[in-house]
């Protein structure tokens, strides 16, 4: 299915849109594009309409004039729908950055979630010591430019990266980040050192609400992840097996498996 270009307001945003049935709306990690939902494209697009867009900046997205914020994201998500003129609730769902945007969704769009999908994220904002690294980060992706940065991030973003049947998607991801606008992956890291801390509103979380994670996640771990669904009620907490932080890319099948009985519930 070839991505198409939606103008959003005075934004535009590639984005694949496939499938017939409840709409799933799929939120990028850092600093990735909707390539990396590649298997829940290909595996859920029979029951489901999949809308995954590459996020200003990202994949084959424009970055935005204006500087981003996980908040301006989930209202240019919000404007994709309305842009597609999707009105009926949907199922949003996030990886990392995504799951940063999919709080924003939450708090500043609700009506529109029929669910929510947390997946690999957290809900805390950074701490000071996260935000000065990101500082450092965002000036030296400028001088370095993007392919030092796939190549340290691969080996963080996967469980056992050095796996030879994980050959094919590590190079896929490190081509995604190395063809990344130095400039985006700067604005990225700025944006989310200053989102806020989403914890104080799981609480009030009333949509069936999934968090799934890869159980070897060093990035957003199992056990942080956890506390984080104990404080949304009648939430659902599931571990991915054999996966790190790309939990759906890494072991596709149990991650679609468990996201079809989630939205099938
Ligand atoms: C991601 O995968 O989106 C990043 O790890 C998020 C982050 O840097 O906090």
């Amino acid at each position: 299915m070839e991505p198409k270009q939606i103008p959003v307001g005075t934004k535009r945003l590639n984005v694949v849109d496939v499938g017939t049935g409840p709409v799933i709306l799929l939120g990028h990690g850092f600093p990735l594009s909707h390539a990396m939902w590649k298997y829940q494209i290909d595996g859920l697009a029979n029951r489901f309409r999949i809308v995954a867009a590459d996020l200003p900046g990202f994949g084959a997205s424009p970055a935005s004039q204006t500087p981003i914020s996980m908040r301006g994201l989930a209202d240019t998500l919000a404007g994709l729908l309305d842009a597609m003129g999707v009105t009926e609730p949907v199922a949003y769902c996030g990886l990392s950055m995504g799951g940063y945007v999919g709080w924003q969704f939450w708090k500043h769009h609700r009506d529109r979630l029929s669910h929510l999908i947390a997946c690999d994220t957290r809900a805390a904002g950074d701490t000071e010591q996260v935000k000065r690294a990101r500082n450092i980060s965002a000036q030296s992706v400028m001088k370095t430019g993007a392919n030092p940065v796939a190549d340290s991030m691969v080996q963080k973003l996967f469980h056992d990266s050095d796996s030879a049947s994980k050959q094919t998607i590590v190079g896929e991801v490190h081509r995604i980040i190395a063809q990344t606008d130095p400039a985006s992956i700067a604005t990225g890291q700025l944006a989310m050192a200053e989102r806020p801390d989403a914890t104080p509103w799981l609480s009030e979380i009333e949509i069936p609400t999934l968090f799934v994670v890869g159980e070897f996640d060093e990035i957003t771990t199992p056990e942080e992840m956890k506390g984080n669904a104990d404080l949304v009620s009648g939430s659902r907490f599931i571990q991915i097996e054999n996966a790190g932080h790309m939990a759906p890319l890494e072991n596709h099948v149990q991650f679609n498996w468990e996201l079809m009985k989630f939205l099938d519930a």
